[in-house]
């Protein structure tokens, strides 16, 4: 039987793509979206697209009768400034949101939730890297706070009502259809810069660190963790999975690989170091390769080609 499944966030930048692999492979799929940060383009044309909030009424209903399976829930709030300066925004949304959706979805009788986590923002910076699911919790934000919040009411409803939860941590996630204000923002950034022939600006030294993980792969990660055995869930890192490659790249080196590959001689200018970034950060996906065979597939300069080409030709 042809599995329904509600992708929340289905008009922004992953959750389109993961909204695409689900279409492709011939799950019914429907997208929930404010378009807040979304684009209606962005939504694939197979889908039936419904715009409504996550906290409306409507969206919990369209859970409890809609006959949905499985509910793949990427809207959120995600600017990590934001939380700061707004946290009881990030928490409405965030967590009031899920728990509005969750409500539906016991109700509805959905088997699976996978939900779009983070691993940029649940670990604290203390264990040696790349971080593995295990490693410490030390969320330094109100947005961290409100993802690692949503994996323990997950993880309530898997016991309470057996609504099976697949956290999946991201790495910094670029591509195609990304905007500057996610994770990976620097990435749409640089790539507008060089398009613009303005030089690209590095804070502080610019030997800080992200893991960047094509979106395609994590669209890769997802259907995964909807068709794949879960294991026993004792503690909340048990079902949870990083989505990364466990390899660092500092800004420089970012820098140097896209003027690399669009040929630019750009200059590369540094300005005072932002308060309140990590300085050093990677995830270890081992787990996920372990688990369901996922490895990511496509390669940081091949990626930023893509990336770059996309923002070109949606300029
Ligand atoms: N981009 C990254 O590197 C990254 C890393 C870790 C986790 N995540 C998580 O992945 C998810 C998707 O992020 P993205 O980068 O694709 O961002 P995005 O802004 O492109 O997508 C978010 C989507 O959710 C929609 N949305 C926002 N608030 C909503 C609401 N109240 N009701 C209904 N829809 C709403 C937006 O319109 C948008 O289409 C988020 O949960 C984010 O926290 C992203």
């Amino acid at each position: 039987m042809t599995e329904r499944v509600l992708v929340t966030g289905g008009a922004g930048f992953i959750g389109s793509h993961v909204a695409d692999i689900y279409v492709r492979e011939g799950y019914d799929v429907v997208v929930l979206d404010d378009l807040s940060s979304g684009r209606r383009k962005n939504v694939p044309a197979a889908a039936e697209f419904i715009e409504y909030g996550v906290n409306d009424p409507q969206a919990r209903a369209l859970l409890e009768t809609g006959g949905f399976s499985i509910l793949n829930h990427h809207a959120a709030q995600m600017d990590v400034r934001v939380s700061v300066e707004n946290p009881l925004r990030d928490e409405r949304i965030n967590l009031g949101g899920l728990l509005n959706l969750l409500e539906g979805a016991r109700q509805g009788g959905v088997r699976r939730v996978v939900f779009a986590s983070s691993g940029g923002v649940v670990y604290g910076e203390g264990s040696a890297l790349p971080y593995p699911e295990t490693a410490a919790k030390l969320p330094v934000s109100p947005y961290g706070v409100s993802k690692l919040a949503s994996e323990y009411y997950l993880g309530v409803y898997a016991l309470l009502h057996g609504i099976e939860a697949v956290p999946l941590r991201y790495a910094n996630v670029y591509g195609p259809r990304q905007n500057p204000h996610g994770e990976a923002g620097v990435v749409a950034i640089f790539c507008s810069r060089l398009l613009r022939d303005d030089p690209l600006t590095v804070y502080g030294d610019g030997e800080q660190t992200r893991d960047y993980v094509f979106v395609e792969d994590v669209a890769r990660a997802n259907l995964a963790a909807t068709r794949g055995a879960l294991p026993a869930l004792e503690d909340l890192d048990d079902v949870a999975f990083n989505v990364g490659t466990g390899v660092e790249t500092s800004v420089n080196e970012l820098a140097r690989t896209l003027l690399d590959i669009t040929d630019s001689d750009l200059a590369i200018h540094h300005a005072a170091p932002r308060a309140g970034e990590l300085f050093r950060s990677a995830i270890d996906p081992s787990k996920l390769a372990a688990t369901w065979n996922w490895q990511p597939q496509i390669g940081l300069a091949d990626g930023l080609k893509r990336t770059y080409d996309w923002i070109a030709s949606d300029q």
